[in-house]
């Protein structure tokens, strides 16, 4: 049987996209039981009703404070019984209760070669910076920024033509292909 995984999106979507294409095919080892988008203008929302995925809006702006924003989360993926709780583009910082309650099931893919360039506007630091290569990284999240345990990381060559834009897409590219890989290999 398929284990269930939950995704946390914030935006656009194509990662959410990539892996939905990947549960479908037979002997993929799970299934998206639940999408959860910090923010209802979200394009990926659109995707997953298209795809028939159960998706609820959770914004942190609907709560009080950060910890009831948490616990309704929490309540919302714990309900699923997830092997794994995969970000895609979810912009938010999750708090020590939330990553300690589904211990080294939360991981995270980021548009970089951490353990450089952490954060935001990666692609722009890394040409700004004239490195050779950028990448992405499918990591562990842990409660410090995009510093958790590395657990896969593809190299994309930067040319010296590369804007941020284009950098970005060559990225995104291998973020597609690297993201569903490593779901597969954690969970077969
Ligand atoms: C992706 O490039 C992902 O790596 C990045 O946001 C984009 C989301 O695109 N994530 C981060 O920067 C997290 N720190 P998508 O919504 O089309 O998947």
């Amino acid at each position: 049987m398929k284990k269930n995984i939950v995704v946390l999106i914030s935006g656009r979507g194509s990662n959410l996209k990539s892996i939905i294409s990947a549960t479908n095919k037979e002997n993929f080892p799970a299934k998206i039981s639940l999408v959860i988008s910090s923010n209802k203008s979200a394009l990926g929302l659109k995707i997953a009703e298209k795809n028939h995925i159960k998706n609820v809006v959770v914004e942190q702006k609907e709560f009080s404070n950060k910890e009831l924003f948490e616990s309704d989360l929490i309540g919302k993926i714990a309900q699923q019984d997830p092997s794994l709780i995969c970000l895609a583009g979810f912009m938010q910082i999750l708090s020590k209760t939330f990553i300690n309650k589904f211990k080294d099931k939360i991981i995270n893919i980021h548009p970089s070669l951490l353990p450089d360039y952490k954060g935001l506007n990666t692609h722009e630091r890394a040409i700004k910076s004239g490195e050779k290569y950028s990448g992405c990284t499918v990591h562990y999240v842990t409660e410090e920024l995009d510093s958790g345990k590395i657990i896969a990381q593809e190299r994309v060559l930067i040319s010296p033509s590369d804007t941020p834009d284009t950098l970005s897409r060559k990225v995104l590219e291998r973020e597609h292909i690297i993201y569903p890989k490593t779901i597969e290999s954690l969970l077969s």
